[in-house]
């Protein structure tokens, strides 16, 4: 599985990035904002910094909502640098724009994924990449794995080559969960990604480790 990081913070990203285990970036608009980003240099700058700090799949999401906005946009997101992935919501202006750049070899990120019925339409547009939000589908009452178990049986019985990134992410246990239910990527908070490492019984066993080294000489 593939570990993306969903942000816009630098230096979260350089810090996930330290860590050698990071495949790619995940952004949208609310993440942009919460950076302070705004206007379309400054915007094109930042995705130009990211693209330098990973090497790896950046999605740069579309702000227009119609096929032609998303079109224009997408395409001029596509020239920032190669690794740019175009992140288009799931509507129906949005499938189509997906097909275009299907059909044009850019690659695509169908994000605001909330059902199988929307995951088989991504696939059959030519999405590089399908995007549930787990967390999200968790809060309103729902299961968000239950989501990606379905779409991974869905995607093999079918032969569809979109995969299938688990995102809106909240916590440690929730990567583990899509590892097991057959998500090819999780984009997560670094928070999430940390989260991890921990256990009470490696900070434990540690501590007795260097306590019993110095022992040694
Ligand atoms: O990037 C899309 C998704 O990961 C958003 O997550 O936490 O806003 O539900 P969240």
């Amino acid at each position: 599985m593939k570990f993306f990081i969903d942000t816009a913070n630098l230096a979260q990203i350089q810090e996930a990035n330290d860590l050698g285990i990071l495949d790619g970036v995940t952004t949208n608009p609310s993440l942009m904002a919460k950076e302070g980003i705004s206007g379309k240099d400054a915007i094109t700058q930042h995705y130009k910094t990211i693209c330098e700090l990973v090497d790896g799949d950046i999605s740069a999401e579309v702000l227009g909502t119609s096929y032609a906005e998303m079109v224009e946009e997408g395409k001029a997101l596509a020239a920032i640098h190669p690794n740019i992935v175009v992140k288009i919501p799931m509507t129906k202006d949005g499938i189509k724009a997906i097909k275009y750049f299907t059909d044009n070899g850019i690659k695509t990120n169908c994000t605001l994924v909330f059902s199988a019925g929307q995951a088989i339409l991504a696939a059959k547009a030519g999405a590089s990449y399908v995007s549930p939000f787990i967390g999200r589908i968790d809060d309103s009452g729902w299961n968000g794995v239950q989501l990606i178990e379905q779409i991974a049986a869905i995607y093999a019985v079918q032969g569809f080559k979109t995969e299938i990134l688990a995102a809106s992410i909240r916590n440690a246990n929730h990567i583990i969960s899509c590892a097991e239910a057959g998500a090819h990527v999780c984009t997560c908070p670094l928070d999430s990604i940390l989260g991890l490492l921990k256990h009470p019984l490696t900070d434990i066993g540690l501590a007795k480790f260097i306590d019993d080294a110095k022992k040694l000489g």
